[in-house]
């Protein structure tokens, strides 16, 4: 038995925030209707494509384990089928543009009145207030919830990060928002509104840099490089490069074959409590009791020559070899991992983190599978629907359509090609 078995879920969302939200519902398992326009479906299905005539890896990996109806929901007998789904789903999601379901004439209370129980879950790109009509993506988000100005490096301009966080992040916050809201159904036997502003799901992510903002007022953030530099702190937190932002200094180093590889480097924490053993593995151990360097904050302003000594002594060490010695002395380090390493991972194989999955149009794929793993609700991925594969059977099987009356629902041309359907 999955956990989410018998939820179901009108998945009315398109490119990365709201699928990312409705696929980790899918392999925690719910059964999952994802909601296309005829004929086109996803706008992510035929972007960055890398197979011609496939659908791309940008929407396979966003879409495992669910099903696909054509279904043109401005078109008369098209929101009569999207009422029906509303009537028999526990949850809509949907991240369009803002008023969207508005136009179409699905108003939040017009969903009620079709079906109380349900829940309605939102992305938007902010929550209400002024910019709350704007359309929004990732970078946005990032650079509007306090990401972008916090990372990159002092003298550089913001940087967006390659997490995305915006998308991904706000699609995983979404999630939570609904089984809560399921949750509290069961005793309150009423739907609610679910909303995730992806600009809100940056600054939670963000906490420690509002953390950091405040702690300004009460002097400068000594922990970060620019202190020890003696560079005067501005009044907002800023860039730290490759600090640390648990308050032990730390940073990104090179290892052997950096000349050549890009990812030939480690993360190394010089966190105090492993002070001493840190100064023997590098080869200086009379830094364990030398004025200047045995204390924390002796060290502050002696952070660069510092690392550039532990620099010295990871480049002779791949970032392997610097974790394989370090880690017994519980030294905080961590090896720059490249995304083909982590493809070609065999233990993140193993625990279903790293996945191949088979596609009829493309073959065989790789794919990042269900991150959070339930001992009793085992995930087992697959692959993503093609546009329209289900559509006659949600129409049948989950709708209850038959005879005469999913004849004229076919004909009506709401539900994509009726020969694609009669075929089926
Ligand atoms: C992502 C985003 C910017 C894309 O904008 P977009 O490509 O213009 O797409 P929209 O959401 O505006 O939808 C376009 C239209 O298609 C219509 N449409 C979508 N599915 C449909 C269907 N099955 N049948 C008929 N019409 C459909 C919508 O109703 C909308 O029509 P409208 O403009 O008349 O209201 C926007 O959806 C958005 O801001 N979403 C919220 C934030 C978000 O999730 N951003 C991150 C995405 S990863």
């Amino acid at each position: 038995m999955k956990a989410l078995e018998g939820v179901k879920i009108l998945d009315f969302t398109h490119v990365q925030s709201g699928p990312t939200c409705t696929q980790l519902l899918a392999w925690f398992g719910a059964d999952v209707f994802k909601v296309e326009r005829p004929g086109v479906g996803d706008a992510t299905r035929k972007q960055l494509v890398d197979v011609p005539g496939a659908d791309s890896l940008y929407f396979t990996m966003l879409n495992h384990n669910k099903r696909s109806i054509e279904l043109n929901s401005k078109n008369e007998t098209g929101k009569e089928v999207l009422t029906r789904l509303i009537e028999t789903c526990d949850v809509l999601v949907e991240n369009f543009a803002p008023g969207a379901l508005d136009r179409m004439g699905f108003s939040w209370e017009r969903i009620q009145e079709i079906n109380p129980r349900l829940i309605m879950a939102s992305v938007k790109g902010f929550g209400p207030g002024k910019y709350e009509d704007c359309k929004v993506y990732e970078n946005v988000a990032q650079c509007a919830g306090g990401a972008a100005s916090t990372t990159g490096f002092r003298d550089g301009p913001p940087v967006v990060t390659g997490a995305q966080i915006g998308d991904s992040g706000t699609g995983l916050h979404l999630a939570l928002g609904i089984v809560t809201a399921l949750y509290q159904r069961e005793r309150s036997g009423r739907g609610q509104k679910v909303l995730a502003p992806m600009q809100d799901g940056v600054i939670n992510l963000c906490r420690v840099k509002l953390r950091d903002q405040q702690r300004l007022a009460a002097g400068p953030l000594e922990e970060y490089s620019q202190f020890g530099e003696g560079v005067p702190f501005g009044d907002a937190t800023p860039r730290a490069g490759n600090d640390s932002g648990g308050g032990q200094p730390g940073r990104i180093l090179k290892c052997k074959g950096w000349e050549t590889d890009p990812n030939a480097y480690t993360y190394f924490i010089t966190q105090a409590a492993v002070w001493e053993k840190i100064c023997d593995v590098i080869g200086e151990p009379e830094w364990k009791t030398k004025e200047g360097f045995a204390k924390p904050k002796e060290r502050l302003d002696k952070l660069n020559k510092i690392f550039d000594r532990i620099e010295q002594w990871t480049m002779t060490k791949t970032k392997f070899e610097v974790m394989e010695i370090c880690n017994p002395h519980d030294i905080p380090v961590g090896p720059i991992l490249s995304t083909k390493e982590i493809m070609d991972d065999q233990g993140l194989r193993e625990t279903g983190t790293i996945v191949d999955v088979e596609h009829p149009e493309r073959g065989t794929y790789v794919s990042v599978g269900c991150p959070v793993k339930l001992s009793d609700s085992p995930v087992e991925v697959e692959r993503s629907p093609l546009l329209g594969e289900h559509t006659g059977e949600i129409l049948r099987d989950v709708l209850g359509y038959t005879g005469d009356d999913l004849d004229r629902v076919v004909a009506s041309g709401a539900v994509g090609e009726p020969g694609k359907i009669a075929a089926e």
